[in-house]
C-alpha cells in the first residue's frame, strides 16, 4: 500500500528546533527509522514537507486514487487551518493526525485541533513513535 506522510511548517527544522520538545532527530532520521520498522515492510511511503498551506492542500488532493492512507503532522496549521481540514475531508482517504509533542500540555492555543474530527485518530507526545502508531492505526482500519 501507498502512504503519504505529510509534515507542515517548521518541521524541516527538526533536529535543531526546540529539541527538548521535538527531540534531536531530523525528519530524515524519522523517515529512515519508520522505513526500518516491520510494519512498513511491503508498503511505500511518500514523505512531503512544506511550509505553505496551499502546497499541503494540493498534495492532499494528489492522494485521490493514489494514497491508501495519510499520516499528517500539520504543525501550527493544526490549530487554525480549516482549509487543510476541508482538504482531508474532501479526499476520503483514512488520515491520522500526529504531533511529536503533547499539544495538550502546552500553550492554550495548541489545545485546539481543527483537523482532529476529520481524522480516524490523533497521536501526540510520543515523538517519532506517533508516526508508527499512526501507520498501525491506518493498517488496522484497512483490514
Ligand atoms: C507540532 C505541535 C504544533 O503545535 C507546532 O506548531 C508544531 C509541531 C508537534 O509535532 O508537536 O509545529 O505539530
Amino acid at each position: 500500500m501507498k502512504f503519504f506522510i505529510i509534515n507542515g511548517p517548521n518541521l524541516n527544522l527538526l533536529g535543531i528546533r526546540e529539541p527538548e520538545l521535538y527531540g534531536n532527530e531530523t525528519l530524515l532520521d524519522i523517515e529512515e527509522w519508520l522505513n526500518s520498522q516491520k510494519e512498513s515492510e511491503g508498503h511505500s511511503f511518500l514523505w512531503f514537507q512544506s511550509n505553505h498551506e496551499g502546497e499541503i492542500i494540493n498534495y492532499i488532493h494528489s492522494g485521490i486514487n493514489k494514497a491508501n492512507g495519510i499520516i499528517i503532522n500539520p504543525g501550527a496549521f493544526t490549530h487554525y487551518s480549516y482549509a487543510i481540514r476541508d482538504a482531508i475531508e474532501s479526499v476520503n482517504i483514512p488520515t491520522v493526525e500526529v504531533h511529536l509533542s503533547d499539544i495538550y500540555s502546552r500553550e492554550d492555543f495548541r489545545k485546539k485541533s481543527v483537523i482532529k474530527d476529520v481524522c480516524i485518530a490523533q497521536y501526540f507526545g510520543l515523538k517519532k513513535l506517533g508516526y508508527l502508531e499512526a501507520l498501525k492505526k491506518i493498517l488496522s482500519s484497512l483490514k
